[in-house]
């Protein structure tokens, strides 16, 4: 088959779909290989490395001609005419934006939106959410050491001792659980939250303290196991009694990153404008959520009203990073892991042969398909 792997044009885009180890996979199986030029070197992989692993160096029309395409985020509106019709595409498509899923299926392309794919263990190796959250995670809390005015760990020294920071991590799933364990190697004092029972051990075996809200009806109890995997919106009496145990822990915080999501709805907020308002001069905010919470005072704020998306602010004192996509931060390591995501999914739709196979009788496959044949196929 003939591949194509354009250059990414949206904004904070860093990463690359194929990297020249994929490249040299997709073409030792027998597929020929097309890399817009350039369309690796914010990920530090240049030309010269995909044309070595075989890969032919084309412009943006040549990529987005090919047969089957790979991308890491959705073609942008002055793109979609650049794909074929009957293409297959691949990519982070975003499976919940309703109108995106209808432009693709205008495009006439078979798309396959991969965050889309079940949290199963078959599916873990092309577990895109997975991949990114847990770079997001991670950079999160060095973002947050950079804009800490103080020290994350304790330290003594002959001018004086000075105290450990303390990380507040609200959700503590991939993200989360790996800002737990960065900012534990940075020698932070670490508590979390979650709203998933089966996440307590994960936050204590890591070595930080799981702050409890104890569920007090069967309504609660039910809601916080969630479904496949995911949280679902907690009933208001839980989210009011965590919110005030937030509150008070927030206030002794020096670093705060929230994580929590809801897949297909606003991110939950759980840091008032009061909160922000309570916390300490110079503490920091890293806010995953940021543009996907409510809207407020005109804009989607994160977890907290008060992010701006894309912004780094100081409100109240509090120094707010509404970064929306971290996993660029690390475009290289980023990149690699995602192409390797997609190299295994690849392995689900295409033969040994080398010919397109879309098997919707295998549950990733079917999980997957946001457009085919003009229709949309995925609900939101
Ligand atoms: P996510 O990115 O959708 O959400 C982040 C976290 O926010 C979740 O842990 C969620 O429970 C939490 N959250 C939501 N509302 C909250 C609230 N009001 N307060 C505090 N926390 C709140 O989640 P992610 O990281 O994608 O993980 C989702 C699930 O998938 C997890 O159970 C994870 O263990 C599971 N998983 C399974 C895999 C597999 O078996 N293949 C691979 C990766 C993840």
């Amino acid at each position: 088959m003939l591949i194509g792997i354009p250059k990414e044009t949206r904004p904070y885009e860093t990463r690359v779909a194929a990297t020249p180890e994929t490249v040299r996979k997709y073409v030792l199986h027998g597929h020929r290989v097309t890399v817009q030029s350039g369309a690796g070197t914010a990920a530090s992989y240049l030309d010269d490395a995909y044309a070595a692993a075989g890969a032919e160096l084309v412009d943006a029309p040549a990529a987005f001609g090919a047969e089957l395409v790979l991308k890491v985020q959705s073609p942008t509106d002055s793109e979609l005419p650049l794909l074929k019709r009957g293409a297959v595409l691949v990519g982070m498509l975003e499976p919940f934006n309703a109108e995106n899923a209808s432009k693709l299926a205008a495009a006439g392309v078979t798309a396959f939106s991969l965050e889309a794919a079940p949290r199963t263990t078959r599916a873990q190796s092309l577990d895109v959410l997975s991949s990114q959250a847990n770079i997001a995670g991670y950079k999160a809390v060095l973002l947050a050491a950079n804009l800490y005015p103080r020290f994350m760990p304790m330290l003594m020294t002959a001018a004086g001792t000075v105290k450990a920071a303390r990380v507040l991590i609200l959700g503590a799933g991939v993200a989360g659980l790996q800002a737990i364990a960065t900012a534990k190697r940075l020698g932070a004092v670490i508590e979390a939250s979650d709203v998933r029972p089966a996440v307590k051990e994960q936050i204590e075996s890591l070595g930080a303290k799981f702050l409890d809200v104890p569920y007090e009806t069967d309504e609660e109890r039910e809601a916080a196991v969630g479904v496949g995997g995911y949280a679902r919106p907690m009933p208001p009496s839980w989210l009011t009694r965590q919110s005030a145990l937030v509150h008070e822990r927030a206030k002794q915080a020096d670093v705060i990153i929230s994580t929590a999501l809801i897949p297909g709805r606003p991110a939950p907020t759980l840091l008032s404008v009061e909160t922000v308002q309570a916390m300490k001069p110079g503490s920091v905010l890293i806010d995953l959520a940021a543009g996907r919470g409510p809207e407020y005072e005109g804009q989607r704020g994160g977890n907290c009203p008060l992010t701006e998306a894309d912004k780094v602010v100081v409100k109240h004192g509090v120094t707010i990073a509404g970064y929306t996509n971290l996993a660029s931060m690390v475009a290289s390591d980023a990149s690699a892991l995602y192409a390797r995501n997609l190299l295994d999914f690849m392995k689900l739709i295409v033969t040994k042969e080398g010919a397109l196979n879309i098997d919707l009788a295998d549950d990733i496959v079917a999980a997957t398909l946001l457009a085919r044949a003009g229709e949309v196929t995925r609900k939101a």
